[in-house]
C-alpha cells in the first residue's frame, strides 16, 4: 500500500529532523509528543532549520511555508489512526517504546507499518508487543536527520519483503538512499562507529594525546567532518553510554565496553551539546566555545 500520511512519535532531536524531512518530501505528517511544552520546542527546532534551508538557497520560502503546513502536533495518540505508517523516536529504552507500539496496535488499521527509529534496541522484541510482526521494522535516521543521506532499514526476522520494499520506497521519495540490514546491535553504521568512539575515550584515558589534538588527527588524517569528542558531544555523552551498555550485554567483548571515563562524564552531567558541555563546552546556539577541553 503507498504510504501518504506519516506519523512520527516523539518530537526530540531525531524526531523533529525525521518529522521535518517527510514534510518536506510532501508527506502529511502528525507528530505526537507528551506534552504542549515538548511540541512547542520541537516546532522551534523545525522552524530554525527550514529557514536555515531556506538562508543556504536549497529551498523557497513558499516551499519552507508549504512542508511547515503539512506537520500537526497532538498530545493524543490515537490522532496517528489515520497513518499508512508510523516512525518511532521516543526515549531510547525498550519499556515505554512497548507501550508506545502496543497502543499504536489497538488504534491503527491492520495495514499500517510501524518502525523504529532505535540506533541499538532489538525490533524484534519492539516488535512483539503488537499483533503485526510482519509490518514491523526498523528505520535508522542519522543526526542531522535534514541533511544526512543515509537510512538503515532494518529487517527483523519476521519483516516481510513486502515491508522492506515499501520502506525502500519510501525512503527513497526522502531523497535518501536506504541500505538494508539484519535486526542486530547497532546495524551497520553504529556497530563500526561504537567500537571506534569508545576506543577514542580509552585513548584518551591512556594519556595518548589530548581531546584536541585527537579530534584533530581523525579530521585532518581521515577526512571526518568531526572527531570522536566532536561527534560524542553533538550526539550525547548520555546516549553513547546507553549504546555501550547494549552492545556489552550483547556481544561481552571488552572493545565495547562502556569506558570508565564516559560513565562519570555522564554522572556528571556534561553530556555534550545539548546541555553545554561534554568533552568540550558550548554556548546557548550549540557553537564550541574556544576553551581547553577536557583532560
Ligand atoms: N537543518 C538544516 N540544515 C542543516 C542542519 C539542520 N539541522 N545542520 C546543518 N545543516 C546544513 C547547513 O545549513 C549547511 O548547509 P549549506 O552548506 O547549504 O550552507 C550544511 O548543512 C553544513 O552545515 P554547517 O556549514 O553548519 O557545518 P558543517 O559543514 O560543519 O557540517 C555537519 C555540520 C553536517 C553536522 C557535519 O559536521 C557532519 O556531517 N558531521 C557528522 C555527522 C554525523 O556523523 N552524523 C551521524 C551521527 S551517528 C547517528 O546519528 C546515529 C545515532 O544512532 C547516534
Amino acid at each position: 500500500m503507498p504510504i501518504k500520511r506519516v506519523g512520527v512519535v516523539g518530537f526530540g532531536l531525531m524526531g523533529s529532523g525525521i518529522a521535518q524531512v517527510c514534510a518536506q518530501a510532501g508527506y502529511e505528517t502528525v507528530i505526537r509528543e507528551v506534552g504542549q511544552p515538548l511540541l512547542d520546542k520541537g516546532f522551534g527546532r523545525v522552524d530554525s532549520s527550514l529557514a536555515r534551508v531556506v538562508k543556504s538557497g536549497k529551498m523557497t520560502e513558499q516551499d519552507a511555508k508549504t512542508a511547515r503546513g503539512r506537520m500537526r502536533g497532538t498530545t493524543a495518540l490515537e490522532d496517528l489512526k489515520d497513518c499508512d505508517l508510523v516512525i518511532e523516536a521516543v526515549i531510547e529504552e525498550m519499556g515505554p517504546k512497548k507501550e508506545v507500539f502496543g497502543t499504536l496496535d489497538r488504534i491503527c488499521p491492520d495495514t499500517t507499518i510501524f518502525v523504529s527509529n532505535t540506533s541499538s534496541l532489538t525490533i524484534v522484541e519492539m516488535a512483539t508487543s503488537t499483533k503485526r510482526p510482519d509490518r514491523f521494522a526498523g528505520l535508522h535516521f542519522f543526526s542531522p536527520a535534514q541533511i544526512m543521506p543515509l537510512v538503515e532499514i532494518v529487517q527483523a526476522l519476521t519483516t516481510s519483503e513486502e515491508t522492506v520494499a515499501t520502506l525502500r520506497t519510501f525512503v527513497t521519495s526522502l531523497g535518501k538512499t536506504g541500505v538494508v540490514c539484519k535486526d542486530t546491535p547497532g546495524f551497520i553504521v553504529n556497530r563500526l562507529l561504537v567500537p571506534y568512539l569508545l576506543g577514542a575515550i580509552r585513548a584518551l584515558e591512556q594519556g595518548v594525546a589530548t581531546v584536541e589534538e585527537i579530534d584533530t588527527a581523525v579530521k585532518l588524517g581521515l577526512r571526518h567532518p568531526m572527531g570522536p569528542f566532536e561527534l560524542i558531544d553533538y550526539t550525547g555523552l548520555d546516549i553513547n553510554l546507553h549504546v555501550a551498555n547494549v552492545f556489552f550485554d550483547e556481544f561481552k567483548d571488552p572493545s565495547v565496553a562502556p569506558p570508565a571515563l564516559l560513565k562519570r562524564m555522564v554522572l556528571a552531567g556534561r553530556l555534550g551539546v545539548k546541555v553545554g558541555r561534554g568533552f568540550y563546552e558550548y554556548d546557548e546556539k550549540g557553537q564550541k566555545k574556544p576553551s581547553t577541553p577536557t583532560k
